[in-house]
């Protein structure tokens, strides 16, 4: 059989960890896949840059639209990033009939539902298994070895750099920046490391794992974002001293009211496996009803790790490219005529439980005005580090937990008791999830 022609958009880490795999392991991959598989042509911004790949059989330009308009060229690897750009070849390339094959998380999350009803109408596929967490194979495990379950809730660590600070920050003391330069430098870091830091990648991520959980559209828009900026070395140090840690999580989880999507810092039980998931490692828990809690483990990001998954995708797409495109695995996991319109939750309705650092007066009533505050709007209090002021401070740092409520009860009751006279600045409050 002739063997497939590939076409690469973008040699960085991504592209050039892709080819070295494709060329590493050419026969076992033909094997596995009934077909050879070549990479004939490649395009880059600049042509005279060092590379991690030897690029000497392919044919090289700076014009990534001479690829998506080559009639020679069967499936296009998108691995350029953006989405603007990559919008318009990844458009371009189904409209020319190629499938794709994409790592870019930016551009399914907010581009996805006009993405895949352009490759239903062409017949053609669209895979991104490297645009979530990196090697794992995170959308097939979902997509297809959970399609019996209902997927009552996931919770991950999925972004490698943000996880890699707080790791670094917590074990080794390091600074927050001098971290991110190291992540950058290992080609980890998004080309706008506030992506990383923000939320913004891990909320991408988040908005196309909900959509293959729940059979929803993709609504990135909806997402909450939370950065870890704010994390201070004393709330990892009192998470640790209460039994958690914190972590980045993106959660999306089901419930009568609609579907929870948000990412923040989070602290969760250190006995959890989850909560042992250090540098750039990610991991996602997977809750269906049949099969229980899964969890999925592995390098979220780096050259041969997302190459591994470009690869899958690329055998996926060689094997299926002679079927019937109505009997392939559908893009969002439900048929494109099956998805509902599950209402996303406001911020607001979000319902989890608090970690609370306030810096208060040492003098009589003062816990008790804030337990009556929060008494008032219904939030128990499920533990309390009071620590001694250090000598001639009248200033001391309170650290509570409370149990489960809503996220607009907890906005209400911080703003009475950052009103009291006797607490001073504002208060910390991290999400505590125990993940059961
Ligand atoms: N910047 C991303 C991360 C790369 O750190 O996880 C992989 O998507």
């Amino acid at each position: 059989m002739k063997p497939v022609n590939i076409g690469i958009l973008g040699l960085g880490t991504v592209g050039g960890g892709t080819v070295n795999v494709l060329k590493r392991n050419a026969e076992e991959i033909s094997r596995r896949a009934g077909r050879k598989i070549i990479v004939t042509r490649a395009s880059a911004r600049t042509l005279d840059r060092e590379r991690i790949c030897d690029t000497r059989d392919i044919a090289l330009t700076t014009d990534p639209f001479e690829i998506v308009n080559d009639p020679e060229i069967n499936v296009v690897l998108e691995l350029i990033g953006g989405d603007t750009l990559a919008k318009d070849l990844v458009l371009q390339a189904i409209e020319n009939g190629k499938h794709v094959v994409t790592a870019n998380k930016a551009l399914i999350a907010l581009h996805g539902n006009e993405i895949f009803k352009c490759a239903s109408e062409k017949g053609v596929m669209v895979l991104f298994e490297a645009a979530v967490a990196g090697g794992i194979p995170i959308i097939k495990a979902i997509r297809e070895g959970l399609a019996g379950n209902q997927i009552e809730w996931l919770a991950g660590i999925i972004n490698g750099t943000g996880n890699f600070i707080l790791t670094e920050m917590r074990d080794k003391g390091r600074d927050f920046a001098d971290v991110l330069a190291e992540a950058q430098a290992l080609g980890y870091a998004e080309a706008d490391p506030t992506f990383d830091v923000e939320g913004i990648d891990a909320a991408h991520k988040l908005t196309i794992l909900a959509s293959i959980a729940f059979g929803i559209p993709l609504q990135f828009e909806k997402a909450y974002t939370e950065g870890i900026t704010g994390i201070t070395r004393e709330d990892v140090e009192y998470a640790e001293e209460l039994g958690y840690r914190i972590k980045h999580l993106g959660i999306a989880r089901k419930t009568d009211k609609g579907i929870e999507l948000r990412v923040h810092p989070t602290l969760i039980p250190e006995r959890r496996l989850i909560a042992n998931v250090d540098g750039v490692m990610n991991a996602v828990l997977v809750k269906g009803d049949a099969v229980g809690p899964t969890l999925y483990y592995g390098a979220g990001a780096g050259a041969e790790p997302t190459a591994s998954a470009v690869v899958a995708d690329v055998v996926d797409v060689v094997r299926a490219m002679t079927s019937d495109p109505e009997n392939r695995v559908p893009h969002l996991a439900f048929q494109a005529d099956a998805l509902v319109d599950i209402p996303l939750l406001s911020a607001d309705d979000i319902e989890t439980a608090y970690y609370l650092r306030l810096t208060v007066e040492d003098k009589p009533g003062v816990l008790a005005d804030i337990a009556r505050i929060l008494a008032t709007h219904q939030i128990s209090i499920e533990a309390l580090i009071q620590k001694e002021p250090k000598q001639h401070e009248t200033l001391l740092p309170l650290i509570l937990l409370t149990q489960r409520t809503q996220e607009k009860e907890m906005n209400a009751a911080i703003s009475e008791i950052e009103a009291l006279s006797s607490v001073t600045g504002s208060i910390s409050r991290i999400r505590l999830e125990t993940l059961k």
